[in-house]
């Protein structure tokens, strides 16, 4: 299987916010921004494995800022990191300001995707190679949310988590 590049799992989604999708403050509700966020991912996770995938955890979640109603959102979705057969794919939104096209960063999030055949038993997928600096960082951060994210799930004894404890040593 050839190695790919995070840019060739890009996936970009522009969306405005209606008022159905909104909170009592005319924000984006939460679980909306998540089902956007999903959708994207697992895109970019069927980019880059060009196989059927699924969503195995949603790692980190940020709502740093509101995002109010009628506001133009751009998601965009890139795999950082591929492992056997899962893939870590972090996501950048953007909102962007009416009068002077200008984007601002909202929020960010990392989910994991698995690629999986027809009957739903995990599959390999290509390695990735990345290229910038910002791709290299959370390349490297990576491993490190996947064994989080294992204890958490109660899939990983703590004590095998070796990126952890590298941490604290
Ligand atoms: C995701 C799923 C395929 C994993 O199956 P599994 O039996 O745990 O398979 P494995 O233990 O071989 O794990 C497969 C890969 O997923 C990773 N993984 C599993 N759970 C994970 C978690 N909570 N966080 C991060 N990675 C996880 C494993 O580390 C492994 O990675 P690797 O192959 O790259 O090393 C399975 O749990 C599943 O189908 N879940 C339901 C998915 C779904 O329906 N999602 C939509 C929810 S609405």
């Amino acid at each position: 299987m050839n190695a790919k590049h995070p840019k060739d799992s890009k996936t970009t989604m522009t969306d405005l916010v209606l008022p159905s999708e909104t909170n009592p403050l005319n924000n984006l509700f939460g679980g909306e921004l998540l089902a956007r966020m999903d959708r994207a991912a697992s895109i970019a996770a069927r980019r880059h494995s060009r196989r059927i995938v699924v969503t195995a955890s949603v790692n980190h979640v940020a709502f740093n800022r509101a995002v109010p109603v009628g506001s133009v959102v751009t998601l965009e979705a890139k795999v950082s990191r591929a492992f056997k057969s899962s893939m870590e794919i972090y996501l950048d939104v953007w909102i962007e300001d009416r009068e002077s096209g200008e984007r601002s960063k909202a929020n960010e999030a990392i989910y994991t995707f698995v690629a999986v055949d027809e009957t739903g038993r995990p599959v390999s997928v290509p390695e990735i190679l990345p290229e910038t600096e910002q791709e290299q960082k959370r390349f490297d951060g990576a491993l490190r949310r996947k064994q989080l994210s294992l204890v958490l799930a109660g899939k990983m004894k703590a004590e095998e988590a070796t990126e952890l404890k590298a941490l604290f040593e």
